[in-house]
């Protein structure tokens, strides 16, 4: 990449490339673009015939991950793979995970120009809905290439009533055939992601880069509490079975919980960012509450501690207070570490050309969490402004895009010629 590749990077093109992306959300609520929807559907239609114009041959695999390949030299080896997502949160941002997929398809523009044929394939990947999806999950189509997502989660239905294995077909996925997406240990040479950092560490150190080092672990649950609706003017406070009021106290376990445990030594975080009340009435009492919650941590200790302490507080609950209480797992991914192999190569990339980097922890699942089950990953992260994330305020200069272009380039170029012990 150094000064010779940089004159192939063409930053305006990728500019236009995000604002056409941006365009496709819910006029409504931008920017939203929620996967399994015919704007995800036309977004990614998009996408697809601009990695064919990009030179990349585009196919979607049964999990309706969006793939576009370039062939190296020698198709043999395995494939280096880059991407991200372009699904978004509701009223989400304009670069979390789209920033990963339009900097690998500027890579392989990049690569194409200068001529500087790759001995491996190059598969740039749009995973199928990373965010947390209405059936509940979330790393969809990661799940699916790292042979873990089951008949169960397949059988997941949203408020419609719509399994996500028929959510899949419309995004062009083939669920019956679901083992077709997965990827053997060993079926990958690499995998990277640049992802913006939502958080503000780069920004208050003015730097443009960082070297992700681990992942967080997610804990995410769901839990319906059951009480019992009634007449919020004519019945007593002592005859009471609110839901939601036990609810509330679960909200703040979770939130007293995560405080106790998080400290210098290990990151940890606990939300609850969802809640349904039925009848959801001003004059009713709450007959039902139903939350998702979730514990992050890169510590996996602290995660089962913690999905300890929250049970011990909701069977407590339930004897104290006439109500009923369950508690469904909805995902549980362990912390991962990066591959060292893979760092070593980002840091000399960054010294090539002359960019600062600093080294940091990420505090978002992503993708490569799940990729890091079958290959070695490497992630890099840019700055985002006021290091806001998943709202309309979400932005990074493409100054700093540029860079992290520059530096994904590169590694990738590292990568094509150096042989990875598969786990650090
Ligand atoms: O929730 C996350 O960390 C990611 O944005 N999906
Ligand atoms: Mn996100
Ligand atoms: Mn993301």
């Amino acid at each position: 990449m150094p000064g010779e590749l940089s004159k192939y990077l063409n930053i305006s093109r990728v500019e236009e490339e995000f604002n056409q992306l941006a365009a496709f959300t819910d006029p409504k609520r931008p920017y939203t673009r929620r996967a399994f929807t015919p704007l995800y559907d036309r977004s990614r239609k998009w996408l697809a015939a601009q990695m064919e114009k990009s030179g990349l041959t585009a196919r979607f695999d049964s999990a309706g991950n969006l793939i576009g390949t370039l062939p190296g030299s020698t198709d043999k080896a395995p494939a280096i793979m880059v991407g991200s997502h372009i699904d978004t949160v509701y009223e989400g941002g304009r670069f979390d995970g789209i920033i990963g997929v339009l900097a690998a398809l500027e890579a392989s523009r990049i690569i194409q120009s200068s001529n500087k044929k790759l001995s491996r394939p190059l598969e740039i990947v749009d995973f199928t809905s990373e965010e947390p999806s209405d059936f509940g999950i979330s790393t969809i189509g990661s799940r699916a290439m790292a042979g873990i997502l089951t008949e169960k989660e397949l059988n997941y239905t949203n408020e419609a009533g719509k399994t996500l294995k028929e959510a899949l077909h419309e995004v062009g996925g083939n669920p019956n055939e679901i083992e077709k997406s997965k990827r053997n240990v060993g079926a990958l040479h690499a995998y990277l992601e640049l992802h913006i950092e939502q958080g503000r560490v780069l920004e208050a150190n003015k730097t443009s880069i960082a070297i992700v080092e681990s992942i967080v672990g997610i804990h995410r649950y769901k839990v319906t509490v059951q009480g019992r609706p009634d007449h919020a003017g004519t019945t007593p406070m002592e005859m009471r079975s609110d839901a939601l009021v036990s609810a509330s106290i679960i909200v703040e376990a979770v939130e007293t919980i995560s405080r106790e445990l998080s400290s210098n030594d290990y990151y940890f975080v606990g939300t609850v960012g969802l809640m349904h009340v039925r009848p959801n009435s001003s004059n009713v009492i709450p007959g039902e509450a139903e939350m998702v919650f979730e514990f992050r941590s890169d510590n996996y200790n602290l995660l089962r501690q913690a999905t300890e302490m929250i049970d011990e507080k909701i069977k407590k609950l339930e004897t104290m207070r006439n109500i009923t209480i369950s508690k469904d797992t909805i995902s549980e991914t362990k912390p991962l570490k990066t591959n060292q192999k893979i760092k070593e190569l980002q840091k000399e990339a960054c010294q090539k050309l002359n960019h600062d980097f600093l080294t940091l922890p990420s505090g978002a699942g992503h993708d490569s969490v799940l990729i890091g089950k079958i290959a070695p990953i490497g992630m890099f992260f840019v700055p985002s402004k006021d290091g806001r994330s998943h709202c309309p305020e979400e932005w990074t200069d493409f100054y700093h895009i540029t860079k992290g272009i520059e530096v994904l380039t590169q590694t990738i170029l590292e990568l094509d010629n150096t042989e990875l012990l598969p786990y650090d």
